[in-house]
């Protein structure tokens, strides 16, 4: 049984959808939620699930990366996790940090990658006149939402979108994709899931 570790800033949606996943057969169990934000709504939502939570405020690390993560990384190292999930985390982490888990650490990101890495995306392809938007999953490499592609899920973008109006139709497909992305990449099953919403 594969352990996940996942780490999130905020709200914890996504840590939810593959909470709520990993039951049954499938071949992988959360064993840690995690946050640099000890407010995150996330933290809360796991912790009502049973699952253990740890926070590192990375405010009390200000200008002191490498700081922050050493903290963060007692706990995580403790949860002895075969894979994180980066689910919703807002801090970039360094090549250091990324390097002892590259391989077996993913990230989704709300856009269809490499189109518009970093943040905003969804205003982004609105204003480029995109006809289609959607979330990546992929490996994290030390590269900023780069990495090898694990899943995407493809929406349109209709005439009167806002920013708004396509982030929750992109958040809708994200509950579906990063779910069926962990459940193969548990099972080591690297083909890429491919959805159109
Ligand atoms: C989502 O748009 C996700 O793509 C991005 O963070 C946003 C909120 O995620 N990475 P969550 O609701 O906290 O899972």
């Amino acid at each position: 049984m594969k352990r996940v570790a996942i780490l999130l800033s905020g709200g914890g949606s996504n840590m939810l959808r593959l909470v709520q996943d990993m039951t049954g057969d499938h071949p992988a169990r959360p064993v840690l939620v995690a946050s640099n934000d000890p407010q995150a709504a996330g933290l809360t939502r796991a912790a009502e699930l049973g699952i253990p939570t740890a926070a590192v405020d990375h405010r009390a690390f200000p200008r002191d990366r490498a700081g922050f993560e050493a903290a963060l990384l007692e706990p995580l190292l403790a949860a002895q996790p075969d894979i994180i999930c980066l689910a919703g985390f807002m801090r970039i982490l360094t090549p250091d940090f990324v390097a002892r888990f590259q391989g077996r650490m993913l990230n989704i990101h709300p856009s269809l990658l490499p189109k518009y890495p970093g943040l905003h995306t969804h205003a982004r392809a609105i204003e480029a006149g995109d006809a289609e938007a959607g979330a990546t999953v992929h490996l994290v490499t030390p590269v900023l939402d780069d990495g090898p592609l694990l899943g995407q899920a493809r929406v349109p973008v209709l005439p009167d979108d806002t920013a708004d109006s396509l982030a929750a139709r992109v958040l809708v497909q994200e509950h579906q994709l990063y779910p069926a992305v962990l459940r193969k990449f548990a099972a080591g099953d690297r083909i890429p899931v491919l959805l159109q919403g």
